[in-house]
């Protein structure tokens, strides 16, 4: 199973980054998870999206070509970062990628909230791109820096555990995807 990941921070010491990191190297044997980078994606811009530049070609190239996409994302003033924005908007538009695509989505933050507020928002935006979301499974990693080491290995054992259950769930769950994402 092919998954592509979509991080929601461009900060290269970002805790999501190294938390996508993380589940790269210890889910490796349940599926092929490959991040994608958005720091070269441009402006939305309407006026293009017929012929958008090479970097958004392949980044939605690479989408379409997923068998689901992994979101991990931190809190902005209460809602999803601006890149992750511009990112969607792309993805929503012309060949619309999103349709039909499963999503699963994963927050860490330092504060107390772990990302609750962007991940509502960030629900609504996948339910109106008609992108399957992996129900229930809500994994919000509140004082991230806590939990993960300078090696940016996850060291929370019942965070570690709860991550096992939910990669447990979202594969169950994706069998029972099939007949819809093979559209
Ligand atoms: C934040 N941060 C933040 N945290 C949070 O829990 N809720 C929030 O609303 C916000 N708002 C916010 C706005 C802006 C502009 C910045 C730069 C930061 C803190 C944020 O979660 C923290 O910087 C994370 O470490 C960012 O994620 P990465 O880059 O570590 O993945």
């Amino acid at each position: 199973m092919k998954i592509v990941a979509i991080i929601g921070s461009i900060r290269k010491d970002s805790y999501n980054l190294k938390l996508t990191q993380f589940m790269q190297k210890r889910y490796k044997e349940k599926f092929n998870l490959e991040i994608l980078s958005i720091r070269e994606l441009p402006f939305y811009d309407q006026d293009i999206e017929n012929n958008a530049p090479s970097t958004v070609k392949e980044f939605k190239r690479k989408v379409a070509e997923a068998d689901a996409v992994l979101w991990v994302t931190p809190e902005y003033n209460g809602t999803i970062p601006g890149v992750l924005g511009n990112t969607i908007d792309w993805l929503s538009r012309v060949d619309k990628v999103m349709v039909g695509k499963p999503s699963w989505i994963i927050g860490a933050t330092p504060g107390f909230l772990g990302t609750v507020k962007a991940q509502l928002h960030l629900r609504e935006i996948l339910f109106s791109l008609s992108s399957p979301l992996l129900p229930g499974n809500e994994v919000y990693i509140g004082a991230v820096h806590e939990k993960i080491n300078v090696a940016g290995e996850l060291i929370d054992e019942q965070t570690v555990k709860f991550l096992d259950l939910v990669v447990t769930n979202f594969l169950f769950w994706m069998k029972h995807q099939k007949s819809f994402t093979s559209k």
